[in-house]
């Protein structure tokens, strides 16, 4: 199979954060990536922007040191890595004066795609939107990249909303969740309709329920002072679970164009019922072997913070008005695994006995780690003495189906990056989506608030606080194992 990289106008991309920690751990490696692709034209520039003085020289140095950490096994060809950092240039600029700017508008061309990626603190998304405008920077062709997290709440979601929209169109606007970036949550839309064989059976009638899991290992250490403010729901849930769940949940999009597919996911989340606090359950690591605990990586022995969620939501709607979706994401758990499971109906009736009655499909499709899909089918046990059935896995992972053409794809920046160039809005998130997200998340963190909720301590390394597993055992369902 021949990979296909598509070409992209010259560009001029101006990143503002352009020494921060997001731009030299993931922006930059991953343009130095898709420069080594061949997807980068020959006039196309990146231009670092942030307080720090330095000159181009200096920059291209930070970037060099950026690019050899972090950009993969390419980062090793030296004259590539030469050849790209001629593409670098900076400007010291203060997003909250009006110093470095003449230099910039100096330097930006107007005749190429411009797009200004905001990879700084939201506090000042309004800084720089309104510096643009004031600096000649800004027109209605000119793309805005904004990075999560856009807001902690439903009313602080609006005024960032608000604030961008005194300069730009919606259509300038690129909010960025990572996840949907990701080759295998992109996937999930292939898989269900680019198929015949499951979107028959994707309903309430077919689905018994649905299982979204986004375990990780490491813990808040290092950023306990943006999590600690956070908690799992504000920082996964919100988002990134949330666009898992529109995906696996939504319509069928009319085309794969930027609102047919926001349109979509905007009405699941619409329809999601408030939650019950008795379908919630919030964790907090305890002390681990390492004799670390959530609270001294917080650095905050008192936080109520969670740092695990696990929840049953609702969907109101003709499709899944019935089917619960369960949902869980934790730190520090037994292992790095995204998985999403479906789990089918039994057979209406068994003509193989009451006992052999309990099999269920499942179909498991795997995000990450050792990405792929399992389909769970049940078959005759092998030999004699009459009829019990056995569930046995038909296993798929791209790495074997898809060869090395599954190690070389763009990871998540590198592909939203580019879509940004080539304007397309299809896998951003639109200013309705994530209030529409916010607005039912709110109420749920108020009533825990409200409660003065503590959240359950949990073993690091384990699946999770018991009550998660006994919130589907009362449902009598089980969690898919976490698999090390
Ligand atoms: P950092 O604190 O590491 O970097 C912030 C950047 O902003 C620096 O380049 C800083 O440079 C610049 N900056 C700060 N104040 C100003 C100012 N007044 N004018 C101009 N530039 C300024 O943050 P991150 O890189 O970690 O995060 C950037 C954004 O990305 C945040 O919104 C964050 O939530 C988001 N994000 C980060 C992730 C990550 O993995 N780091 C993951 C997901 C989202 P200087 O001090 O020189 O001005
Ligand atoms: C970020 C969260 O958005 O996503 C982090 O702020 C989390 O807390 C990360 O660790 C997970 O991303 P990934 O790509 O490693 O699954």
């Amino acid at each position: 199979m021949v990979s296909r990289v598509i070409p992209v106008e010259n560009f001029d991309l101006i990143i503002f954060g352009g020494t921060g920690d997001l731009a030299r751990r993931k922006i930059l490696p991953g343009l130095y990536r898709r420069f080594c692709a061949g997807q980068m034209p020959e006039k196309a520039r990146i231009i670092g922007a942030a307080r720090s003085e330095m000159d181009n020289d200096a920059y291209r140095d930070f970037v060099r040191v950026a690019v050899t950490e972090f950009g993969g096994k390419t980062a090793s060809e030296a004259n590539v890595l030469e050849e790209f950092l001629q593409r670098l240039h900076y400007v010291p600029i203060d997003a909250r004066g009006d110093g470095g700017w003449a230099d910039l508008a100096k330097l930006v061309r107007k005749d190429v795609v411009r797009a200004y990626y905001f990879s700084v603190g939201p506090g000042l998304f309004g800084d720089l939107a309104a510096r643009l405008t004031k600096h000649g920077l800004a027109d209605d062709t000119v793309r805005i990249v904004v990075e999560k997290p856009f807001g902690r709440d439903l009313a602080s979601a609006k005024a960032l909303n608000q604030a961008l929209a005194e300069h730009f169109d919606e259509s300038q606007v690129y909010r960025i969740d990572h996840y949907l970036g990701k080759e295998t949550v992109q996937n999930l839309m292939a898989v269900r309709f680019g198929n015949m064989l499951f979107e028959p059976l994707w309903n309430s009638q077919y689905v018994d329920h649905i299982q979204i899991t986004v375990a990780e290992t490491v813990g808040v250490a290092g950023r306990g002072g943006y999590y600690d403010k956070s908690g799992a729901m504000r920082d996964m849930v919100q988002n990134h679970l949330m666009q898992l769940l529109c995906l696996i949940a939504m319509e069928p999009p009319s085309k794969f164009e930027p609102d047919a597919v926001r349109d979509e996911k905007l009405k699941v989340i619409r329809a999601l019922d408030p939650v019950d606090h008795h379908h919630i359950v919030r964790g907090q690591y305890a002390d681990g072997p390492d004799g670390h605990s959530y609270r001294d990586d917080a650095e905050n022995l008192r936080s109520f913070t969670e740092s695990f969620i696990a929840m049953r939501l609702n969907i109101s709607n003709w499709r899944w008005a019935g089917t619960p979706f369960y949902l869980r994401t934790g730190k520090r758990l037994k292992a790095r695994s995204s998985e999403i499971t479906v789990v089918f109906k039994d057979a209406p009736h068994s003509i193989f006995g009451a006992e052999e009655g309990r099999h269920r499909n499942m179909l498991s499709i795997r995000l990450q780690p050792n990405e792929g899909m399992t389909l769970d089918v049940t078959i005759k046990e092998p030999g004699p003495g009459g009829m019990r059935l056995l569930d046995v896995p038909l296993d798929m992972s791209f790495a074997d189906a898809l060869g090395p053409d599954a190690e070389d794809v763009p990871d998540a920046y590198e592909r939203l990056i580019m879509d940004v160039i080539r304007g397309n809005q299809t896998l951003f998130m639109r200013g309705d989506e994530v209030e529409a997200a916010w607005a039912w998340t709110d109420p749920v963190i108020a009533e825990w608030e409200a409660r003065n909720d503590v959240p359950k301590p949990y073993e690091p390394g384990s699946a999770g606080p018991e009550d998660a597993m006994m919130l589907m055992h009362r449902d009598d369902r089980r969690w898919r194992e976490i698999k090390t």
